[in-house]
């Protein structure tokens, strides 16, 4: 009679499902985990001087302004009257020198100083434009991208990007051109897209035509793993453009960063929306003599991220029909070290017992 395998207690596994349909677990991952990092919220190239945009961070309505002086800020897209929003995120990137609050008018220029308000002399108390700035978030500009971070305490950039700043830094630092944009609202929790795009398990039997075909064969893959980020590296496979690695990083919370030999670089990251959907936003950048192809490179990503799709929003599926996670791969490394990293940020929450089930 054959015998059930004898499991260890202490093999490797995968987070709990549980992690992934609570919405408690979905408010406790904002405030002790994604708060801690930092977040792309733009193209540096997309935001030209002069040019305002507002965007949806963790929640908060951020204002991103590239001012007179060449400095690229962050502020609450809330004004200090009344909290009424200057711009909403549908607006798109627009251009002006100073930002007029549509409830009562007051004016800011884009360093957040207050300009001018509505019938000035006649507040009840003595009136200081100076003590009404708008309120400032952390902002940097790094790998061509605008980021932000919302939390405060949050882990330094540098950090988080340990990883892609050790293995390529002159690239990172290269300012380069938006090639193009794209997001759309994947049907799954974040964690489900975020572990998919750090399997490198997957590629040859998901993607034989696409992603298989670029990063080759699996025993050239090369793992190297940072405090914060990792990498799979592997030997590039287009003739044209000679020798080469195609690097992609997995970052947290939920980030991934493609570098590619020819000076591409794409940023994708998963945004959750609810406990079931998340918001997937790519950002290709290139140096400009690629921006003629820039849409076309695009859709050969979006082709194999549409492979993806099809098999996260099945893994949802399972995920909702109370499924347990089976073993981890030697191929599946990175999503354990990245989970590994989700779950000593909650440990205390673990720790205490609080965490929700
Ligand atoms: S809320 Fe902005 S001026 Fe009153
Ligand atoms: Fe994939």
């Amino acid at each position: 009679m054959p015998t059930a395998p004898v499991r260890s207690s202490s093999v490797a596994s995968f987070l709990p499902p549980e992690l992934y349909r609570s919405e408690a677990i979905a408010a406790l991952e904002r405030k002790h985990y994604a708060s801690r990092f930092w977040h792309p919220v733009a193209a540096a190239a997309d935001l030209p001087v002069g040019q305002v945009r507002a965007v949806d961070v963790l929640g908060l309505s951020v204002l991103i302004c590239h001012g007179s002086d060449g400095i690229v800020r962050a502020f609450r897209n809330r004004c200090p009257h009344r909290a009424v929003a200057f711009l909403e995120p549908g607006q798109g990137t627009v251009a002006c020198r100073r930002l007029v609050c549509p409830y009562h008018g007051w004016t800011y220029d884009l360093e957040g100083r207050l300009m001018a308000a509505a019938r000035e002399s006649e507040f009840v108390d003595p009136f200081d434009r100076s003590a009404w700035p708008l309120e400032d978030l952390d902002c940097r500009l790094l790998a061509s991208l605008i980021w932000v971070a919302p939390g405060v305490n949050p882990i330094p950039l540098e950090d988080q990007l340990d990883l892609p700043l050790q293995e390529a830094t002159s690239a990172l630092r290269n300012p380069l051109e938006l090639l193009a944009f794209h997001e759309r609202t994947l049907a799954c929790n974040w964690k489900i897209a975020h572990d998919n795009t750090l399997d490198d398990y997957h590629v040859a039997i998901a993607h034989p035509t696409t992603l298989h075909r670029l990063q080759g064969p699996v025993k050239h893959y090369g793992h190297r793993f940072g405090a914060w980020a990792n990498v799979l590296a592997t030997p590039w496979a287009e003739p044209t453009t000679g020798a080469g690695e195609f690097l992609t990083f997995g970052l947290p919370p939920w980030n991934h960063l493609l570098l590619w030999p020819d000076g591409r670089q794409a940023m994708i990251q998963f945004v959750p929306e609810t406990i079931d959907r998340c918001r997937m936003q790519v950002w290709l950048l290139g140096p400009r003599e690629l921006q003629p192809e820039g849409e076309a490179l695009m859709a050969e990503m979006v082709h194999f991220l549409a492979e993806d799709r099809a098999l996260v929003e099945s893994a949802q599926r399972g995920y909702g029909e109370g499924f347990r996670t089976g073993p981890p791969h030697r191929l599946e490394a990175r999503i354990l070290h990245q989970q590994a990293i989700y779950a000593k940020l909650l440990q205390p929450w673990y720790a205490s017992g609080r965490m929700p089930r």
